[in-house]
């Protein structure tokens, strides 16, 4: 078996609603294929004329050097300062008075902070942070909920240099020592406790009972917005506010190399220990702005809302990097989605007029579950965009997202993408590309993405196989933080470099598996760890996935594969079910059957399983791993860090109904 047999076959295409390419910047698909084209016969003098947007010290000449192949530099004898592009270029126009975070806590106060005012804030905190000894190059965690001080911290080390590591506020203590060391962070940002779903997440508690084993850290700064009782050692820890009023607001920009570290995002593997993915200041610069330009086809007029926590890779390019240096108006949103009750999505969108929402497919899901009258009790009429990220979206629920929230009127960007890759690499250009649900459509500019078989030979149409990339682009990251072998080993090893126009060229390996259709249009399957063989087919997951959600019954699947003496592998499903439907025997047939008739037998599941709830990583990945153990009988261990609701798995391990 060299290919990934891949089975949806989906027909339905939906071309830019027409008053939407009118005014997009780019209107249509001509203009898409020019700029495509350019980007690639030309990527070093496309990107430095992107580059040139924004603010630069020293000009970059210079675009792509991989001299030091795999390793990736681009604008290198360049010099800028991303907090100074986010912020202080904003000012000398009157977007310095313009909303740059709308702040909504879950409680349901709501704070503004101008460009003007934001800049204010982030260089006082960047003084507090020199003053606590922090100089270019060292790290600093930010361990936080959704509030505005967490963008604060990140361009406040920005600004002078420091870089961050962003830890999202659900990990437990555990978590936050092992990525503190690792890192090596010499400060912590955090709060006394984060509002979510009505009650409150004790993150100083959880940050105090890490430093019993942190020697690296020697000061925390501690935001007080939830007002619980927590414990300060005076000398190490400060109050937030207070430190803030110890220092003044004078703080020019720096000029920073282009290659100057910027963040480190730790990203788990299907094994072993977390990677440090490490980001650099000038292409991760370029390659947000650009996207977030073209594929938000943002305007000064729109107010945009990216539903991600800062905590992911999401949350640095789409709620503060990128839409920051476009100088858009950003929404921000500290708490559940069910808060009071699962209409508060669209109560924010209706009070705020949203008009650009990025969201999850898992978010979404789990709005089909909660039912169409919440969505229909409120004005969506603001919106004009709708985005996804994350995994792949089952057609199904893309058409939901469409016909619900978008009236049919929004054209819906599906936006592949990684950790690793800083930025979007696959996705419409909304006004250009005719959308298919369940594909992210066509490359990014600069972006050569392709399907491989095993042996390193292109697949054909509709054939399934491995995503890699070709040539690197700005944005990608640039090694994993004190482990270069893994950067190496993890994304390098899989396909031999080519040699092309007299050069060796590595192939960047995605993990993920993927098939190109007869249009050119990309469909991502997933994992490959998520591709399973069954009796010499081997499936991505995801499409048997989709055709249970296809069933008007269920809500959310997920398919595993188990060993099995006949097979190789048999499939297990876990089954989610809509309010008000029954689970047993014969809803049990009839989704076999349905499946059956919408993929063929071989693709039915062997066993059925239903289920209130699926484990989910915090940023809302259903966890397989997990899953394919308990489908195989076995006991569930290894790192359970990222577990989002431990219930769900006891109530899973307990024999179906
Ligand atoms: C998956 C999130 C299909 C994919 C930005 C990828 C997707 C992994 C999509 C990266 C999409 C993300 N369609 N699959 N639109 N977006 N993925 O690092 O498997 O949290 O490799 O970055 O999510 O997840 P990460």
């Amino acid at each position: 078996m060299t290919t990934i047999t891949s089975v949806s076959r989906e027909a339905r295409l939906f071309d830019p609603p027409e008053a939407f390419a009118k005014a997009a910047r780019i209107p249509n698909r001509e203009a898409y294929e020019a700029m495509y084209k350019r980007s690639i016969e030309e990527p070093d003098a496309f990107w430095l004329e992107l580059a040139s947007e924004l603010h630069w010290f020293q000009r970059p000449t210079q675009g792509l050097d991989y001299s030091n192949a795999p390793h990736a530099k681009w604008f290198a004898d360049g010099t800028t300062n991303l907090a100074y592009n986010c912020l202080d270029r904003h000012l000398e126009s009157a977007r310095r008075n313009k909303a740059a975070l709308i702040f909504e806590g879950e409680p349901g106060d709501v704070r503004v902070l101008t460009y003007q005012q934001l800049h204010r804030e982030v260089c006082l905190f960047a003084n507090v942070l020199r003053r606590l000894g922090v100089e270019a190059g060292d790290r600093v965690a930010i361990y936080m909920g959704m509030v505005p001080e967490a963008a604060i911290g990140m361009l406040a080390c920005a600004r002078i240099g420091a870089i961050h590591t962003v830890i999202f506020g659900g990990f437990a203590a555990e978590a936050v020592r092992d990525r503190v060391n690792d890192a090596q962070a010499k400060v912590i940002l955090t709060q006394d406790g984060a509002w979510r779903r009505g009650s409150v997440v004790p993150l100083k508690a959880n940050v105090d009972k890490a430093l019993t084993e942190t020697p690296c850290v020697r000061h925390t700064v501690v935001l007080r917005r939830t007002m619980n009782d927590i414990e300060m050692e005076a000398g190490r820890d400060h109050d937030w506010n207070d430190i803030v009023k110890s220092v003044d607001a004078k703080c020019p920009a720096p000029a920073l190399p282009a290659e100057q570290p910027l963040f480190i995002l730790y990203t788990s593997g299907t094994t072993g220990k977390p990677k440090g993915v490490l980001h650099t200041t000038g292409g991760y610069m370029v390659g947000a702005y650009a996207s977030t330009k073209y594929v938000f086809d943002l305007k000064d007029e729109d107010v945009y809302w990216c539903t991600a926590d800062v905590g992911w890779v999401t949350g640095h390019s789409y709620i503060v990097y990128g839409p920051l240096a476009n100088g858009a108006t950003c929404l921000m949103y500290e708490g559940a989605p069910n808060q009071p009750d699962p209409g508060r999505f669209w109560d924010i969108i209706e009070r705020h007029r949203v008009s650009i929402l990025y969201t999850a497919p898992t978010a979404i899901r789990a709005f089909v579950k909660w039912g169409d009258h919440y969505p229909l009790k409120h004005d969506l009429s603001s919106l004009r965009l709708l985005g996804t990220v994350g995994e792949p979206i089952n057609p199904e629920a893309w058409m939901w997202y469409r016909r619900m929230i978008g009236a049919e009127r929004c054209p819906i960007v599906d936006t592949w993408w990684q950790t690793e890759t800083g930025g979007m690499m696959m996705t419409p250009i909304p006004g250009a590309i005719p959308t298919k649900p369940g594909s992210c459509t066509v490359p990014f500019f600069g972006v050569r993405p392709k399907v491989l078989r095993e042996d390193g030979t292109e697949a054909g149409p509709n054939e399934g196989g491995l995503l890699v990339v070709e040539r690197p682009w700005p944005s990608i990251m640039r090694t994993v933080w004190g482990d270069d072998q893994r950067f190496r080993d993890t994304y390098y090893t899989r396909f031999p470099p080519r040699d092309e126009e007299g050069k060796s060229w590595p192939i960047y390996f995605t993990g993920d598996g993927a098939r190109r259709d007869e249009h050119g249009y990309f469909w991502v399957m997933g994992r490959v760890d998520d591709v399973v063989n069954v009796a010499g087919h081997r499936l991505g997951t995801a499409e048997v996935e989709s055709a249970l959600v296809a069933h008007r019954s269920v809500a959310e699947a997920a398919v595993v594969g188990r060993p099995d003496e006949l097979k190789g592998q048999a499939l297990v499903a876990f089954v989610t079910l809509k309010q008000g439907e029954v689970a047993g025997k014969t809803l049990k047939d009839a989704l076999l059957e349905h499946v059956a008739t919408e993929i063929g037998k071989f693709a039915r599941p062997d066993d059925i399983r239903f289920t209130d709830g699926l484990p989910k990583t915090r940023s809302g990945k259903i966890m397989r791993r997990l899953l394919k153990e308990v489908a195989a009988g076995r006991e569930v261990k290894g790192d359970m860090t990222t577990l989002e609701d431990f219930s769900v798995l006891a109530k899973l391990s307990k024999d179906d109904e």
